[in-house]
């Protein structure tokens, strides 16, 4: 018998102003894009900006449905739709921020589980890290290098 532990590593960045200037830009435009969540069951809004290696820079938000599950996160809606139209591109760098419409949320908002595994496998395909930075609405920004710190050990193809 033996014990097997996994390490992972983040950085924590004080304010949106004191990232790097591209990533200050993108994790703006995820701020902006936030508000147009449609987020009337949870009143929890999520916006994210990817940006990709042609320069492109793809939105999501959260799109929520009366048969709850049937609605979609923002990093989803994102990647899919970076996805959907450039299938070419690698994603280079995702900025994540959530708020709540009846409560201000301070500390680092994570991608939900299904949101980490639909990241892991453009992360694989394109074979290159993604690196993701995340905040609520107020607070610290953490920042992964890859998606490998929130998802250690996860599936992919190579097990199939
Ligand atoms: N949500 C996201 O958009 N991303 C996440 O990673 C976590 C949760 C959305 C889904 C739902 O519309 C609302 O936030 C509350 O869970």
């Amino acid at each position: 018998m033996k014990e097997i532990s996994i390490t992972t590593n983040f950085t924590a960045y004080t304010a949106v102003n004191e990232l790097p200037n591209d990533i200050q830009s993108l994790m703006e435009q995820a701020i902006a894009v936030r508000k147009n969540a449609y987020a009337p069951y949870s009143k929890f809004r999520v916006g994210t900006a990817i940006l990709l290696d042609n320069g492109k820079i793809v939105l999501g938000s959260n799109q929520e449905n009366a048969a709850y599950p049937s609605g979609l996160c923002a990093e989803r809606v994102a990647i899919f739709h970076a996805g959907a139209i450039y299938p070419e591109a690698k994603i280079l760098k995702m900025a994540i921020t959530a708020a709540s419409d009846t409560n201000k949320t301070s500390s680092p908002i994570p991608p939900c589980g299904a949101c980490r595994q639909s990241i892991a496998e453009y992360e694989t395909k394109q074979d290159t890290p993604i690196e993701i930075y995340f905040m609520g609405e107020i607070g610290d920004i953490y920042k992964s290098e890859s998606l490998k710190n929130l998802l250690p050990f996860m599936f992919d193809k190579n097990f199939l």
